[in-house]
């Protein structure tokens, strides 16, 4: 099974107009001369000035959204708008917005869910806190991310998983590769379990502090299919170093 790789850039809340247009304009030769798929996930506001100056071989997501219909919800966006602005993927659960904005396992699959019945590509996050893998739980707490986290998802091979142990997440620490190996194919084993066997055309990507230095070993483990980069991302010579080296 072949499983296009997908690296994709996380700006969190980070970069404005000016450096956007920057970026864009030496990423875009990268992403034309790339097998992989690249995918940028940058602040809402910035949405439609990413997918204009995207061209057909990027794609554009969605940090977050809510669920409901368009509505007197202050401060939300809906999947609608997102779509309206370019975005073919949607984020879900990642860590920052569990664990700084209490989003609970019910909100993730709300927005998960959603967003894939609208057309959107959902890409949902899971990872244990150092807490948790200290005290021997990741492989439960990766189990019950995915059981909750796909709830209201449809089994399809359009989903994308990535896998971000907490602690890895802007610390500089990587998770070893056979470390991170062991989740991802875990999680694989937890998809199939669930959705059979498009358990096998799933993407999983490994997040959390991946480097230009890091990314061709990660690349080399059996069930990792791309990255989902933060810090990296910020700077379009780091993000195309890692999918350059990501892809050899
Ligand atoms: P860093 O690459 O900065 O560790 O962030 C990872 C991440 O959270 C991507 O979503």
């Amino acid at each position: 099974m072949t499983r296009r790789p997908i690296f994709a850039a996380n700006w969190k809340m980070n970069l404005e107009s000016s450096d956007i247009d920057k970026f864009m304009e030496d990423i875009v030769p990268v992403a034309n001369n790339t097998s992989a798929e690249v995918v940028i996930f940058p602040p809402s506001v910035y949405l439609a000035q990413v997918a204009k100056a995207a061209g057909s071989k990027i794609r554009v997501g969605s940090q977050n959204h809510y669920w409901e219909k368009p509505g007197a919800f202050t401060g939300e966006i809906s999947v609608n708008m997102v779509k309206d602005c370019g975005a073919t993927y949607a984020l879900a659960g990642h860590s920052e917005r569990r664990h700084i904005f209490n989003e609970s396992a019910e909100i993730v699959t709300r927005k998960a869910g959603v967003a894939q019945k609208e057309g959107l590509l959902p890409m949902i996050c899971v990872g244990e806190t150092l807490e948790e893998r200290e005290a021997g739980e990741t492989l439960d707490v990766l189990r019950s991310d995915i059981i909750c986290s796909l709830r209201d998802v449809e089994a399809n091979a359009d989903v994308v998983i990535a896998y971000e142990p907490v602690w890895a997440i802007g610390t500089g620490l990587t998770c070893p590769p056979d470390k991170a190996q062991e989740a991802i194919g875990y999680i694989r084993s937890q998809l199939r379990e669930l959705w059979g066997d498009v358990a096998d055309e799933i993407r999983i990507l490994y997040g959390g502090s991946v480097k230009p230095g890091n990314i061709a070993e990660l690349m080399a483990c059996q069930d990792i299919d791309g990255g989902l980069i933060g810090g990296a991302s910020l700077k379009a010579d780091s993000f195309a170093a890692i999918i350059e080296n990501g892809t050899k």
